[in-house]
């Protein structure tokens, strides 16, 4: 009973809690913030900055996507580092044509390349943004954008309303605009300041479960001390493709096609026939216990044929982890997002070594030894404490089997597997006292 009552209640848990709460990155948000830096004839000249203040999840291709609705009358007359997707109906203006008349814009990045004119700092990455605990300075996307029929004073400008943000799939929720104290930049020669005329922030932040109906990625456990080779939880991501024929056995004719692997336009993705029909695995291998030390392997596995990962992030969360002696073929950082915990780490690929994660097939995976040195009071083989607690891949929670599945050493009774069953009960617990609490 217990058996099947686990892994429900665990999904009961994970999927009631939709509120955008992430219990390893509290305070990760992505901040619009919009700097009015002059008044123009019938407006004003503004610049936008996106932070990405999230520690471990990335805006990847195709980039970020963010709309409004502006609050009386405006336009946009011009814009430097990104550009409105539509023009709208601009009939009503002669000589002059606005950049776009929409009452509900939506902004895109440009992408690399464009004329030196049409670029501003910190822009036309595609809409890229990295993760702040992996790249702070490639964490931030600006442009500027000059407002006309706005208002031309603080008292007269209205903020735009509704904000939103694709980054590059549903996800966020933006909260309202607020005018804040006057963002101070620096001068170059960092010999004066100067002021914005006005500023407001928005804050948008992620839920998964507002994201997609499915999980995207699973666990796999294994150890030397048995056999077994825990598989990830059958159908972790969701079956339904499977049976409408939407994935395919990895050794079809159709994969040497010409364009088989190119990304597409309805972002479908194509994923290889597993019983978990997950994108993508994470294994962790119990490898080896030395004396002072023990060693694991973690691979991750991509099944998904139309998708590279660029600059993907792991994130692990397991006791020893406050203990990493070294991290082989991985770029690796703690995250300490309590600052009594450190029970966390980052994990992401070195740079033109393995940071991309290529598509399904024979390349599609990265893997790394990790060397932990033991604590003598805590290091345990029993009841599964060698496994992870959880386990994201890029900023997205993925499915671990049920712990009484684990590998177990030999001799060591099932009964004693209880403890293991409420070490994960009980997180799920907290978690639902924090998002009910
Ligand atoms: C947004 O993130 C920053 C950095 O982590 C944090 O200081 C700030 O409090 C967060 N804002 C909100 C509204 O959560
Ligand atoms: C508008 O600007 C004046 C001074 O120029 C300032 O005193 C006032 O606080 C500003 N109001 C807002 C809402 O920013
Ligand atoms: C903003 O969104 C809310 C809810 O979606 C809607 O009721 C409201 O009318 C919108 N406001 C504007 C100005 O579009
Ligand atoms: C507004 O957002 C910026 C980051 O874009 C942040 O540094 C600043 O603290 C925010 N201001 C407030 C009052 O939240
Ligand atoms: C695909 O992604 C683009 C850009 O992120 C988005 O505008 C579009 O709605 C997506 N299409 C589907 C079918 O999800
Ligand atoms: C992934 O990258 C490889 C090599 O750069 C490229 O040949 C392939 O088309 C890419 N696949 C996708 C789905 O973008
Ligand atoms: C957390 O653990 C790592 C080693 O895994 C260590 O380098 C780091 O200093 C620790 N941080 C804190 C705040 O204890
Ligand atoms: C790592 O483990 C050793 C041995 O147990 C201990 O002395 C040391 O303080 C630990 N380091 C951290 C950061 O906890
Ligand atoms: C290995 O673990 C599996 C699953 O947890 C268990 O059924 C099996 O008895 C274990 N093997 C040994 C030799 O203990």
């Amino acid at each position: 009973m217990i058996r099947i009552a686990v892994p429900i209640v665990s999904l009961l848990l994970l999927f009631t809690c939709a509120a955008a709460y992430d219990p390893l990155d509290p305070t990760g948000n992505i901040t619009i913030k919009w700097d009015i830096v002059s008044w123009t004839a019938d407006g004003y000249t503004a610049v936008v900055t996106l932070n990405n203040f999230q520690l471990y999840r990335h805006i990847m291709n195709p980039g970020w996507t963010m709309g409004w609705t502006w609050a009386k009358k405006e336009v946009i007359w011009a814009m430097n580092g990104a550009q409105a997707t539509e023009q709208g109906d601009c009939s009503k203006f002669k000589g002059n044509i606005p950049h776009s008349c929409k009452k509900t814009p939506t902004v895109v990045d440009l992408l690399p390349g464009v004329p030196y004119n049409q670029q501003f700092t910190n822009c036309c990455k595609g809409g890229v943004v990295a993760a702040w605990g992996q790249d702070p300075s490639a964490a931030v996307s600006q442009f500027q954008i000059s407002v006309g029929q706005a208002g031309t004073s603080n008292k007269t400008v209205k903020v735009p309303k509704n904000f939103t943000l694709l980054g590059p799939g549903p996800g966020y929720t933006c909260g309202p605009a607020k005018v804040v104290p006057s963002t101070k930049f620096l001068t170059p020669d960092l010999r004066r300041k100067t002021q914005a005329l006005m500023t407001w922030n928005v804050t948008c932040t992620y839920s998964q479960f507002l994201a997609r109906k499915h999980p995207s990625c699973c666990v796999s456990l294994s150890s030397f001390y048995n056999d077994t080779i825990t598989p990830c939880p059958s159908c972790a991501c969701g079956c339904e493709n499977k049976h409408t024929a939407q994935c395919i056995s990895n050794d079809a004719k159709i994969l040497s096609m010409a364009g088989i692997h190119k990304p597409r336009k309805d972002n479908t993705s194509l994923l290889q026939c597993t019983h978990h029909m997950c994108p993508v695995r994470v294994h962790w291998h119990v490898k080896t216990n030395y004396k002072e030390y023990w060693r694991v392997k973690v691979s991750v596995t991509n099944f998904n044929y139309r998708m590279n990962y660029t600059l993907w992030t792991l994130v692990v969360q397991h006791p020893n982890l406050n203990n990493v002696t070294q991290v082989f073929s991985f770029d690796y950082k703690p995250l300490v997002p309590y600052e009594s915990i450190n029970d966390t780490g980052m994990f992401y690929g070195m740079k033109f070594f393995n940071d991309v994660l290529m598509e399904a097939g024979p390349l599609g995976n990265v893997q790394s030894e990790l060397l932990l040195q033991k604590d003598a009071n805590t290091f345990s083989l029993r009841q599964g404490w060698a496994f992870p607690r959880k386990v994201y891949f890029n900023g997205d929670e993925c499915i671990l089997p049920s712990p009484d599945s684990y590998p177990f050493l030999p001799n060591s009774g099932r009964k004693s597997d209880f403890l293991g069953l409420w070490s994960t009960l009980i997180p799920g617990l907290l978690l639902v006292l924090l998002c009910f609490g």
